[in-house]
């Protein structure tokens, strides 16, 4: 049984600690990879941690963790609020997806309210900053207990 996950992270992620503070905090991408990397060997679980600007590099990336990967954490960034591509790869992947938001997107402009991957995710988390990625690998991790 397969203990990869992927934590896979979209656009603007790559400027987390400097890109609006007040709203995404300090605390770096670098430093979340750390975290997770921390708690996935808690957990018994390897991952693979990713970002990019790109739609496509990260649909290829859902498409690598197919018939792979037990699970993902994604944090779609804007494309959350776009992508129908990315519901379509997540869709086409066997395990759980647990899809995270720093921000609470409800308290925020209406158009973040609506995610076109929140259909396809076994769960939600939003508003619990840096930590939701934290929160997201021990469900994965309870989810892929009971498979
Ligand atoms: C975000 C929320 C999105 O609306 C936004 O486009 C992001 C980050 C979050 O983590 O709170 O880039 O996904």
């Amino acid at each position: 049984m397969s203990r990869l996950v992927y934590v896979l992270n979209g656009p603007n992620l790559n400027l987390l600690g400097t890109r609006e503070p007040e709203i995404y905090g300090s605390e770096t991408l670098a430093t979340v990879e750390r975290q997770c990397l921390a708690l996935a060997g808690d957990l018994a679980l390897e991952l693979r941690f990713h970002q990019s600007n790109r739609e496509y590099e990260l649909i290829d990336w859902i498409h690598e963790a197919r018939g792979t990967a037990a699970g993902i954490v994604i944090n779609p960034a804007a494309f959350t609020h776009t992508s129908v591509a990315i519901l379509d790869a997540l869709a086409a992947f066997e395990g759980p997806v647990i899809e995270v938001h720093m921000s609470n997107v409800h308290r925020r402009e209406e158009f973040r309210r609506h995610s076109f991957v929140s259909g396809r995710a076994e769960g939600v988390i939003v508003g619990c900053g840096t930590q939701g990625y934290l929160f997201g690998l021990q469900r994965i991790a309870r989810l892929i207990e009971r498979t």
